[in-house]
């Protein structure tokens, strides 16, 4: 028999102070005149009291604090800057995810697959090694700025909730290549934007040598995005036969 009984805590009964607590509504969200709820007024209520995604954290070293110290100083805003290079790391951890998935895919597709359809897998590979580059160029220039590579800061949290839905068209094994390639563009349409809005916060920065090494990144972005944009666009017209 595949039931059992055991340490199963989703039910409500599991915890009858935090469920009373959850069946209560806020004293904070306006009652309509008749004394209900509505879920226009609960939504009003979190819209307009919800709390930030998260915060920037605190430079963790010593030598950190100093340097952060010294740009919030000369009017600069170095949190800004470490929120998004935060959001960079993350975004090209998952371009190499996608890559190696995609290469997966790839190496698994229907051996009668149109050879119009299939990609060059060493490319693949050269774009992904790319993006683990890219992250660890990140990771240096967080770590220079005193800043923790690994903490998750609030545009990360955010750009990846947005970039999992790519995620699960390339892993889903039921999606096809073309497919795939659709939500690769989208990836590398917002890769490319970034690098270069990040290139231009490092010059407002000061830090020159950092846009430099952001520029670079960004001719290598410009390099995927054209040629994931022409694959995609052949594989789906091969499959409209119009050429
Ligand atoms: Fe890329």
């Amino acid at each position: 028999m595949d039931q059992h009984l055991g340490m199963n805590r989703t039910g409500i009964d599991m915890s009858p102070i935090h469920s009373k607590k959850m069946m209560q509504v806020d004293d904070d969200i306006p009652l309509t005149t008749d004394g209900n709820t509505t879920t226009a007024n609960i939504e009003d209520y979190f819209l307009e009291n919800a709390e930030p995604l998260g915060s920037v954290p605190l430079p963790g070293t010593v030598k950190g604090v100093a340097k952060a110290s010294l740009k919030m100083a000369s009017g600069r805003h170095p949190e800004v800057f470490i929120n998004k290079l935060g959001e960079r790391l993350a975004y090209e951890r998952t371009g190499v995810r996608i890559y190696q998935q995609l290469i997966t895919k790839c190496q698994h597709a229907p051996a009668d697959l149109s050879p119009d359809l299939q990609l060059p897998i060493d490319r693949l590979r050269q774009f992904c090694s790319q993006e683990e580059e890219h992250f660890e160029l990140l990771t240096n220039c967080l770590r220079k700025l005193g800043a923790d590579p690994t903490a998750q800061t609030p545009d990360a949290d955010a750009s990846s909730v947005g970039a999992s839905g790519f995620m699960k068209v390339i892993t889903d094994p039921r999606t096809s290549i073309s497919q795939c390639l659709q939500a690769m563009l989208a990836i590398e349409l917002a890769d490319n934007a970034a690098w270069e809005l990040l290139a231009k916060l490092a010059e407002d920065m000061g830090m020159k040598d950092m846009a430099q090494e952001f520029q670079h990144a960004l001719q290598q972005e410009d390099i995927h995005l054209r040629e994931v944009r022409a694959w995609y666009e052949k594989s789906v017209r091969v499959q409209a036969r119009m050429f």
